[in-house]
């Protein structure tokens, strides 16, 4: 059976009514940092050999898993070495996959296409700026900066008006 978690009760009821034959969520990533993109199967897989799975982003292959191996072949190059699955659940029915250093381009949905099932699992990724530190000293003198330009700015055109 597979497990129901929070966030997929909370979508199931409003997207099944709507589309009828997808599943969506939504999971938050930091710049840097990694992401667990979410995909079950309903139904166990029996054999690990009958376990086919492939994640897209944007009609870009992302992962394969075939016939229970990892495939990158034809991966697109942006996601070489950013992703990984979790070979040790497949036989749970979980084929969640794990993008690792995320940029602003990561954004946006994923599908995860079961071959033995009939439906597409989405997920959208929202891509934010790393969470600001309290202590962060080297990052400050910007708003300062910007009115020192400005200062000179009006200077510089000052000076001008007056010359001429
Ligand atoms: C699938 O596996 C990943 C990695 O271990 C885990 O984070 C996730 O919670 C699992 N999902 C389910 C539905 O068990």
């Amino acid at each position: 059976m597979m497990e129901i978690r929070y966030s997929q009760v909370y979508f199931l009821p409003v997207f099944l009514f709507i589309n009828g034959v997808s599943l969506q969520q939504t999971v938050v990533g930091f710049i840097g940092g990694s992401a667990v993109l979410p995909c079950s199967s309903k139904d166990l897989p029996h054999t690990i050999q009958s376990i086919g799975v492939y994640w897209r982003h944007s009609g870009q292959n992302v992962y394969g898993i075939i016939y229970g191996k990892v495939s990158v072949k034809g991966q697109h190059p942006e996601y070489r070495n950013r992703t990984e699955s979790f070979p040790e659940e497949y036989l749970r029915g979980n084929f969640s996959i794990k993008l690792n250093n995320l940029q602003h381009t990561d954004a946006g949905e994923y599908k995860c296409y079961i071959i033995k099932e009939s439906f597409v699992q989405i997920v959208k990724l929202l891509i934010k700026e790393k969470p600001e530190r309290p202590t962060s000293e080297g990052t400050k003198p910007r708003p300062e900066m910007t009115v020192m330009i400005s200062i000179l700015y009006t200077g510089i055109i000052f000076s001008l008006t007056v010359t001429v």
